[in-house]
């Protein structure tokens, strides 16, 4: 299949661009578009037959279920047998936003679109052009991360293009997204509401909307013997192709130690990659140092964080050394996709 790109402008919106896309999806077929999270690869949420070809597309396990992306909360009651208030208080505070909410499913959404689950996730992108282009289907959106399934979700269309061309009608090109992790996921079938996945909208500003928030206990810790509520987050996700450990411990005491793991392995001709931040990158003279971001904004360290581990997949490097980060505030959603691409292997010294 030929994949048509498109270049849209989020400011500009192509009118024409967004109706042709829009009518892929209508026809039961594949658009990746841009979210203010990750790319996302969409297709229409109650047609089973369409569901299908995302997961053929990205090699996705049948068994986990797909986010459904709507331009409107009245849409909500077209799909969900039941919107607890709690929910629709976080509607009103978070949509449209990078907040994904777990509900009972009615009857219109198929099995084939929620990995046989009787729940449905659900999301209001903030991003215009995904707004735009769920107007222009007229259906319920299911999107994933528009990846192949197991690599880094894309935060250019240049990393959709990379995974999925070939594979899918369309891309629509708007550049680089904002957030760069994808959004936090909230089941709101349990109370108190449950957090199964960590992004840009914390739990300290879910809590201040609607009180005590528990989270999934799988999220930071190694989750070898328990498995998580979101069946995607079993999966070693979000993995660059070399290992990765992540050092933990004093600034000082992290870069000596990945100094010296550095000059170890380049000593057995191994390409040794280190992730890096504006305030460190200059304290380690080996190995290939990629700046994440900076400390004092770690919005910027979750915005280029899939884009570097994709880097390093492209170098073929060997090895991976990253520094650590608080699992605080954004932290908390860096740390966990981190901990995913390292396959939990942490050193703490
Ligand atoms: O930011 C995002 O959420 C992006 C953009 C494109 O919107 N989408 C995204 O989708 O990250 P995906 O498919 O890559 O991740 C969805 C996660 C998976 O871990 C899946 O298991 C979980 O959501 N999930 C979906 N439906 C669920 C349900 N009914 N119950 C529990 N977990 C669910
Ligand atoms: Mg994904």
């Amino acid at each position: 299949m030929k994949t048509k790109i498109c270049s849209i402008e989020e400011n500009n919106i192509d009118d024409n661009i967004i109706a042709e896309a829009g009518s892929i999806i209508k026809g039961g077929g594949l658009v990746a578009f841009p979210t203010e999270t990750v790319y996302g690869l969409g297709a229409d949420a109650l047609n089973e037959k369409a569901s299908h070809k995302i997961y053929e597309a990205k090699g996705r396990p049948s068994d986990n279920p797909l986010i459904v992306h709507i331009a409107s909360v009245e849409s909500l009651h077209e799909i969900t047998s039941k919107a607890p208030d709690k929910a629709l208080k976080l509607a009103d505070r978070f949509w449209p936003g990078p907040l994904t909410m777990i509900f009972e499913k009615n009857g219109r959404v198929p099995l084939g679109t929620t990995g046989g689950l009787n729940t449905v996730a659900v999301r209001m992108p903030s991003n215009p052009i995904s707004l735009r282009l769920i107007e222009a289907s007229g259906r319920f959106v299911a999107a994933p991360s528009a990846n192949t399934s197991g690599r880094p979700s894309p935060t250019t269309a240049e990393h959709v293009i990379e995974d999925l061309s070939g594979k899918i009608d369309m891309i629509l090109d708007g550049g680089m997204v904002n957030i760069g992790v994808e959004s936090t996921i909230v089941d709101m079938t349990v109370n108190p509401a449950m957090i199964l996945r960590p992004g840009a909208i914390t739990k300290e500003m879910l809590e201040e909307a609607i009180g005590e928030v528990r989270v999934d206990s799988t999220i930071i810790k190694s989750s070898d013997n328990i498995v998580p509520k979101a069946p995607g987050m079993k999966y070693r996700h979000y993995a660059p192709r070399a290992a990765l450990t992540i050092v933990e411990g004093t600034s000082q005491e992290v870069i000596s130690r990945i100094n010296k793991f550095a000059a170890e392995q380049i000593s057995f001709d191994k390409k040794v990659g280190i992730i890096a931040t504006d305030e460190s990158r200059d304290k380690y003279p080996l190995g290939n140092v990629k700046c994440i971001g900076s400390r004092e904004n770690e919005e910027t360290i979750a915005k280029h964080l899939y884009q570097v581990l994709r880097e390093f997949d492209e170098e073929k490097v060997d090895v991976i050394y990253s520094e650590s980060f608080d699992a605080t505030g954004i932290g908390a959603a860096i740390m966990n996709r981190l901990l995913k691409a390292a396959g939990h292997h942490i050193l703490r010294i």
